[in-house]
């Protein structure tokens, strides 16, 4: 059986490909950004796993105002990565995963939740930059099959947090419904509080952001209540982004363990924000999540401290650059 290990979620700012592609990872503003995914990055490691799901959203690269499904699954093979203006990023053409991807519609789709299908795809850095982030900057191939899920929040009306929600634990069903033996990891990408462009440009909100990030472990049904009009208000108007993080999450137990967290502020224009979810739910039979080797009373008393360390850590980085 195939399983959900952990979700991940990450801000997907353009800047911090441009920053990797372009060699500028160690200048103080952008190493204020990168430090805080070098754990992150040992995480992912660690964990393995087998099959990525990232949920994120393209922006005007594979689809157009001509065009924009609402939920719209990966089953290629491979998906090169777009050219959004500069030439496409150099980083590795993607591999799918076209077995599971088709699984997944079929359970999704006969579930009720209508996903396109789409069998020819180029992403851009909604997916490139947070497979950075977590995965760095492998030279030929990245470390595992990505099953890439677009969802538009580009023009109204996008999906609620809601629906998303609910198409996360669909998505959890089909996983669990594949009978290979695969850990998933599943991103959700995108926010946080942002606004490109209008009078509001340049908007940031922490106190939201922090809020949300909270909530996200603790209580996401309450972030599923949150109409849209309060992304826009409270977290700008891109800032609707993070109504994918809900897929990530509707994907993972009730009760997670948050193993990491991250945010600073600013990354271009945006708040950058980082968790990391694992479920608690042991993994029968192959490899357990990353950091959890054993649940003994004493390793879950070491986690927990593990957790409050990296919570420290986060604020102490976050108070760094926090408006
Ligand atoms: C920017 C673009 C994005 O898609 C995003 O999520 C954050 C920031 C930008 O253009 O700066
Ligand atoms: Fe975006």
């Amino acid at each position: 059986m195939a399983r959900i290990i952990a979700g991940v979620a990450s801000s997907h700012v353009p800047a911090i490909g441009a920053a990797i592609d372009n060699k500028r990872t160690e200048e103080p503003y952008w190493k204020r950004v990168f430090s805080g995914f070098e754990k992150s990055k040992e995480w992912m490691a660690k964990a393995k796993p087998d099959v990525a799901i990232v949920v994120y959203n393209d922006h005007a690269s594979a689809f157009s105002v001509e065009m924009i499904p609402t939920f719209a699954l990966g089953c290629a093979a491979e998906f090169p990565p777009a050219d959004e203006g500069w030439g496409p990023r150099p980083v590795p053409v993607l591999k799918g995963h076209p077995a599971l991807a088709a699984h997944i519609a079929q359970s999704v789709i006969l579930d009720e939740f209508d996903l396109t299908i789409v069998n020819k795809m180029e992403v851009d850095h909604g997916l490139t930059v947070p497979m950075n982030l977590l995965f760095g900057q492998p030279k030929d191939a990245w470390p595992c099959p990505v099953i890439p899920l677009a969802v538009n929040v580009v023009m109204y009306p996008p999906p609620t947090g809601h629906r998303c929600y609910m198409l996360g634990k669909a998505i959890r069903k089909a996983v669990e419904s594949y009978p290979e033996d695969l850990n998933v990891v599943i991103f959700g990408t995108g926010g946080l509080s942002h606004q490109i462009s209008g009078p509001r440009a340049g908007l940031i909100n922490s106190k939201w952001d922090k809020s949300f990030l909270d909530n996200l472990t603790r209580d996401p049904k309450k972030l599923t209540r949150i109409p849209h009009i309060e992304y826009m208000r409270e977290a700008g108007a891109e800032g609707i982004e993070m109504v994918m993080w809900l897929i990530m999450r509707g994907a993972l137990d009730d009760k997670v363990d948050e193993v990491y967290r991250f945010y600073t502020v600013p990354a271009s224009n945006t708040a950058v924000g980082h968790i990391i979810l694992e479920n608690r739910r042991k993994a029968a039979g192959k490899s357990r999540p990353a950091g959890r080797s054993k649940t003994t009373s004493k390793s879950k008393a070491a986690g927990k401290s593990r957790q409050a360390a990296a919570r420290k850590a986060t604020h102490r980085i976050a108070s760094k650059g926090t408006r």
